[in-house]
């Protein structure tokens, strides 16, 4: 399933306006990701953080294209209230059970836009004192002016467009399309 046409019964009447990453760009990509992130860590204990939802698609794929040890854990933050207000409205709904406490920790996202979110978690995550903490996100939009820290491992730079599929969600749809497009007007 990478063509359009293969996915539009799942489109619930939406349409896209154009694939923007097909499943074997990402896949390779992906892949030079994971040989970038086994060089990153040649020793200690790694600990990759998905955020979730939208990351878990990409970190399933990540995962596996990482050539050394390593364990998985989840992160669920929740963004509370008025759009205006800009800072300290994520919270931890899930937190992970592993102590992070002189491991590396690799935070997965799917997509940086605002960078609010990461950069709450960022200052969440560096009191629970790891050896390193660092981000790997698939996409970057790079609008966000004021980000506490960037994305060390990047899959792509994205463009200003709402981007469905391989994770990422218009609400809660669309998720298992197996490529990243555009979801049009
Ligand atoms: P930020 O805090 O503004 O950087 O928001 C990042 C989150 O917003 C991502 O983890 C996504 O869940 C969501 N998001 C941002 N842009 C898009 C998009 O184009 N498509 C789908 N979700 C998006
Ligand atoms: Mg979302």
């Amino acid at each position: 399933m990478s063509r359009y046409d293969d996915v539009k019964h799942l489109m619930k009447g939406r349409t896209i306006s154009r694939i923007v990453y097909d499943a074997p760009t990402i896949a390779a990509r992906v892949h030079e990701l994971g040989m970038e992130i086994g060089r990153a860590y040649p020793d200690g204990d790694l600990l990759v953080l998905g955020l979730l939802k939208g990351s878990f698609i990409f970190l399933s794929d990540l995962v596996r294209q990482i050539p050394r040890p390593l364990q998985v854990d989840f992160l669920v933050a929740s963004s509370y209230g008025n759009e205006t207000v800009s800072s300290g409205l994520v919270r931890l709904v899930y937190d992970p059970e592993t102590v992070l406490e002189g491991k590396h920790i690799l935070l997965v996202e799917d997509i940086i836009d605002s960078g609010r979110t990461l950069n709450r978690l960022i200052e969440i995550l560096s009191t629970r004192r790891p050896r390193s903490l660092e981000i790997c996100a698939l996409l970057h939009k790079r609008l966000a002016p004021d980000l506490v820290r960037d994305a060390r491992f990047l899959g792509f730079d994205a463009p200003h467009e709402f981007l469905v599929g391989y994770g990422l969600d218009h609400a809660e749809d669309f998720r298992s399309l197996p490529f990243v497009a555009s979801l049009a007007d």
